[in-house]
């Protein structure tokens, strides 16, 4: 097996790089499409042969180090009890949002093996489908993260729910956070034990909290779950998305990497951070737009940053856009490959 991203996340020596690509099972690849035009987004998340089949394509197509699990970070809050939908143009709809003691209290925090089994057996067949290829990374949402669409009921650009709660009524997102804390914990353990190989944190809106407020509302849950899993020698990714500012208080967050978007530069980073912690990142998305030629100077410039870190995996700084072509991305990893080894 290729062990250069497991090797990386422990901050142990690598022939070359490793990369993978957050969302690389997706909307920019048309074999993704094939099989999507089939059922809907929630169906092939639940159908895990197929879910299995979309995890696989980027590995067999762009020649990444590792694979993600395909799945949702939504998927907990439907197995919590919310009604969730995914709407072909709008994206997640969650029609019943939490306003009040009532709705917190009608969550449920189920076994994840029960509620969430398909996310297992998905896990288990592509283990037994990868076992000479590459690691297995599973997921979640943070807390903050799940709670904005919680509260918000679908995408959000300022939170302004989300943060009256925080401020207004803080025992009832609390109670809120520790119940999403509770099965985030017992769906993570679930992953590990069905063959995860590492779990990745997806923080995506943490930007947009004030430094003070992401250490009063945001990290400690995140730091529950990373304690919680620290026996499982799974290493853990946490992926604070717009989080520069907040990096001080990320590096004690108990991650073995800490993902970064491109707002920052890896030097810099791994300045904060120190030697005891990985990096994972970061090349803005955007940047697979640009010709071969400026591509691969990006791609060398972060390579070089990398090195400053204790361990370096290459990754976008978000997710891969829809409008990517597949060549481009496969351009990054062959480049990330060759510069590096
Ligand atoms: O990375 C991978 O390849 C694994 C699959 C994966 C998906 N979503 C599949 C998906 C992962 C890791 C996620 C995580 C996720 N989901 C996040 C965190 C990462 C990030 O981008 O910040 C968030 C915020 C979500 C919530 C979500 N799911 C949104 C906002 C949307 C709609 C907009 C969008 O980006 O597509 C989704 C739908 C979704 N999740 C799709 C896929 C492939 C598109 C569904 C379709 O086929 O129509």
């Amino acid at each position: 097996m290729n062990t250069d991203f497991l090797k990386a996340c422990q901050g142990e020596k690598t022939s070359r790089t490793p990369i993978w690509i957050m969302r690389q099972a997706g909307r920019y690849l048309p074999d993704y499409h094939k099989v999507r035009s089939k059922m809907t987004f929630l169906e092939l998340c639940k159908t895990p042969e197929k879910a299995a089949e979309v995890t696989l394509q980027p590995v067999d197509i762009l020649g990444v180090d590792a694979a993600i699990l395909f799945s949702d970070i939504l998927v907990v809050l439907e197995a919590m009890g919310m009604k969730l939908e995914f709407q072909e143009k709008k994206g997640p709809v969650l029609p019943e949002p939490i306003t009040c003691r009532a709705d917190v209290d009608r969550l449920q925090v189920p076994d994840a093996e029960d509620e969430l089994g398909y996310v297992m057996a998905t896990i288990r067949i592509l283990r037994q489908e990868l076992a000479d290829k590459v690691p297995l990374i599973g997921f979640c949402g943070a807390p903050f993260t799940l709670a904005t669409y919680m509260i918000e009921g679908g995408s959000s650009k300022a939170f302004f729910n989300t943060k009256k709660m925080m401020y207004s009524a803080p025992e009832l997102y609390k109670a809120m956070m520790d119940k999403v804390t509770d099965f985030t914990i017992n769906y993570l353990k679930a992953q590990a034990a069905a063959g995860a190989q590492a779990l990745q944190i997806f923080d995506s809106w943490a930007g947009a909290l004030a430094p003070i407020d992401f250490g009063e509302f945001a990290l400690p849950y995140v730091k529950r779950i990373i304690a919680a899993l620290k026996d499982s020698t799974v290493p853990l990714i946490y992926f604070a998305n717009n989080g520069a500012t907040l990096l001080e208080q990320s590096r004690t967050s108990g991650a073995d990497v800490l993902g970064m978007d491109w707002r920052i530069s890896l030097a810099d980073a791994a300045r904060i951070v120190g030697p005891d912690i990985s990096l994972q990142g970061n090349l803005d998305p955007c940047a697979l737009l640009l010709p071969e030629d400026k591509l691969e100077k990006r791609v060398a410039a972060i390579l070089a940053e990398g090195k400053e870190a204790r361990g370096h995996i290459f990754n976008l700084g978000h997710g891969i856009l829809p409008e990517t072509p597949p060549e481009k991305a496969k351009f990054v990893v062959e480049c990330v490959h060759r510069l590096s080894s």
